[in-house]
């Protein structure tokens, strides 16, 4: 296939471009040149896709069997690119969000077949939150490629060259898991069930979506049972050659004491039916259309395999789109200390 990735230079587009080189599929790659380098094999293409005359430069005299979008997140942009597009490619592959399912985060029930929020294809930025936005763009890709769309719908996606840095600070932290700092917070429970998806899975599944024809909105998760909390600590430590001493502190506390859910401890979300179910969504129609994900501690070590040599970073990490990862030094030793001090039994009164 002759395949256009709109990103592509960074973790799911890069992903997608990895597993499409290595099929023998031929790339085109574009964006901005800001974020990171193209991958070697690829026909890089310079472009900003909120630019039409760049999108006319990309489209003029190519044609590719499909687009992957990687990087979409305004409805009247990606329509501008579809319409655009249209012309030029068979199918459209755009990576949307669970967060565009309606209900999705407080509702268990939600599911491929769930409807997707009210959003108009040509919204701009400011008309609604990402999840919005999401369902929006979902519209406008379908309004220009109808019946020829792919709409895969990401739980939480993870793994080598993750950009937004969760897996990341785990796995920092625990790097630092020795002297002083062996024993490490916790958050929570450690059965809690994680349904985090690799990208390289996602990019697998597409691109055999894509040879197949296959069209439609997609849940895109890992299987029930994937992984718990507390095996992807254990991951994190047994990659980064650490045998921590996890201190496992209940919700209810780390809420009293300001601490945020899934930023400050990453991917931490307290113990609640509401917040639970951001878990739950069952990726029924992927599975059957034969989705298949590696075991998370491959993407955990994978995934320290790409850091492992960089400098030691501190926590928290920010990324480029400003998300905060992980807790300070300082900060989480004050937590244990006022945990331990929460524990410790009472004084027995005085006898005399
Ligand atoms: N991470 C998650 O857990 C998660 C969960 C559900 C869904 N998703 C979805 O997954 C998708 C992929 O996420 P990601 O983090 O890999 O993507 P991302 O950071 O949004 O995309 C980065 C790529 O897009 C390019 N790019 C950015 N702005 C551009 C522009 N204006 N014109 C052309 N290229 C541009 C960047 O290169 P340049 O900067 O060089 O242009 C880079 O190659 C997103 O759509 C996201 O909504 C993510």
């Amino acid at each position: 296939m002759k395949i256009l990735v709109i990103g592509g230079s960074q973790f799911v587009g890069r992903a997608f471009v990895t597993e499409a080189l290595a099929r023998g599929h031929a790339v085109t790659t574009f964006n901005r040149g800001i974020s990171a380098a193209d991958l070697p094999g690829v026909e890089a293409v310079r472009g900003d896709r909120e630019v039409p005359a760049d999108l006319e430069r990309l489209v003029a005299g190519r044609h590719w069997d499909a687009v992957v979008d990687t990087c979409g997140y305004v409805p009247r942009v990606v329509g501008e690119g579809a319409r655009l597009l249209s012309g030029h490619a068979d199918a459209y592959l755009y990576v949307s969000s669970l967060a565009a399912l309606r209900g999705w985060g407080v509702d268990p029930s939600v599911d491929d077949a769930s409807p997707a929020h009210d959003c108009a294809p040509d919204a701009g930025p400011d008309d609604g939150d990402y999840g919005v936005l999401k369902a929006g763009c979902e519209r406008a890709v379908t309004r220009h490629f109808d019946g020829r769309t792919l709409l895969f719908r990401a739980g939480v996606i993870t793994g080598p060259y993750d950009n937004v840095g969760q897996l990341d600070a785990w796995l920092w932290r625990l790097r630092t898991a020795e002297g002083a700092r062996r024993r490490v917070l916790a958050p929570g429970n450690p059965d809690l069930a994680m349904r985090v998806i690799d990208a390289r899975d996602i990019a697998a599944f597409g691109l055999r979506c894509l040879d197949e024809h296959r069209t439609g909105p997609f849940v895109v998760a890992s299987p029930e049972g994937h992984t718990t909390y507390g095996e992807w600590l254990a991951a994190c430590a047994a990659a980064t050659g650490t045998e921590p001493e996890l201190a496992w502190v209940d919700d209810a506390f780390l809420l009293g004491h300001g601490v945020t859910p899934w930023t400050d401890l990453p991917m931490w979300i307290p113990d609640a039916p509401e917040h639970v179910c951001m878990w739950a969504t069952p990726a029924t129609r992927a599975e059957a259309a034969g989705l298949v994900c590696r075991p998370a501690a491959e993407t955990v070590r994978d995934t320290w395999a790409v850091l492992r040599d960089r400098p030691l970073p501190e926590l928290p990490l920010v990324n480029t789109h400003g998300h905060r990862s992980g807790l300070a030094a300082d900060r989480e030793r004050e937590l244990l200390t006022a945990w331990d001090a929460r524990q410790r039994p009472a004084a027995p009164a005085s006898r005399t």
